[in-house]
């Protein structure tokens, strides 16, 4: 599946692979005057180079490097002879992309190897300049990208819903909070999400999230500091893991962001002394 939908200057793509005629995971991916902001999964590939060769894009820009978001930009590439911009700490995975797990396979399939340069501090689209924000948290290169203008905020996966309950492995629940407060300090108007797409309310959403997610921090400590077993933390403060974990094999699941909260437990007390989450 692949739709395509117009926001004025702005063209979100929706692709993903479908069973039965039903998308199994769905990724956004953006085209703003010449820039593309992601570029979808590999397992749509044929139908997005269709698309994209009706465009003129000119440079490609990516928030970080999961397949979903880099599956075509070795095609891309080839085929329409534009860069590739990614974070400097997703250049090497992307020139030699790790054997993934099978689920991630069969939702979006792998990223063929591609050479992308670093991202400079801001990026062009015509008129509009984007700033390049490093936020961390969802992988140590993500990237979102801000139109100040308009306040236009381009999210990869860093939004993806207020009271989602899980991390993949190596997410950081510190990077995740300062890269959300860092996002609420623009003031965004718009948020383009790498999960749900166009969305308005951009800084009531995201502050949303913040607020929950330093709410579900804090039930965690009070039960670590009240002696509670992990096992008992999780199935009180998250109701028990969730079977998408199994179906990760084992790579994504609440227990990470639980591991997460409770390795940093001294950093989330400071931050709750200066009372930073009702400030917002
Ligand atoms: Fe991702």
């Amino acid at each position: 599946m692949l739709k395509k939908k117009n926001y004025g200057e702005i063209i979100e793509f929706k692709a993903a692979r479908t069973i039965l005629g039903q998308p199994i995971y769905v990724t956004h991916f953006f085209y703003l005057n010449g820039l593309l902001i992601d570029t979808g999964p590999d397992c749509k590939s044929m139908e997005i180079i269709s698309a994209l060769k009706k465009l003129p894009v000119e440079n490609v820009v990516i928030t970080h490097q999961h397949e979903d978001h880099t599956g075509n930009c070795s095609l891309i590439k080839k085929e329409l002879g534009v860069p590739i911009y990614a974070h400097p700490g997703a250049l090497d995975i992307m020139a030699n992309p790790p054997d993934i797990e099978i689920y991630r396979k069969v939702m979006w399939g792998n990223a063929p190897p591609v050479e992308a340069k670093p991202l400079p501090a801001a990026v062009q689209a015509g008129h509009y300049t984007l700033d390049v924000i490093h936020t961390g948290g969802h992988s140590g290169d993500h990237v979102c990208f801000f139109e100040p203008q308009n306040r236009w905020l381009f999210t990869g996966d860093i939004y993806l819903g207020e009271s989602l309950t899980g991390f993949m492995i190596g997410e950081n629940i510190v990077e995740h909070l300062t890269g959300l407060k860092k996002m609420i300090g623009l003031k965004p108007n718009l948020l383009f999400c790498g999960l749900k797409g166009r969305l308005e309310n951009a800084t009531q959403r995201l502050a949303g999230k913040y607020n929950y997610w330093w709410d579900l921090c804090s039930r965690v400590k009070d039960l670590y500091n009240a002696g509670k077993s992990r096992q008992h933390i999780m199935s009180e403060a998250f109701g028990g893991e969730i079977f998408f974990y199994y179906f990760s094999q084992s790579n994504w699941g609440r227990r990470y962001m639980l591991d997460s909260i409770i390795e940093n437990l001294d950093y989330l007390d400071s931050e709750q002394k200066k009372n930073p989450l009702r400030d917002m």
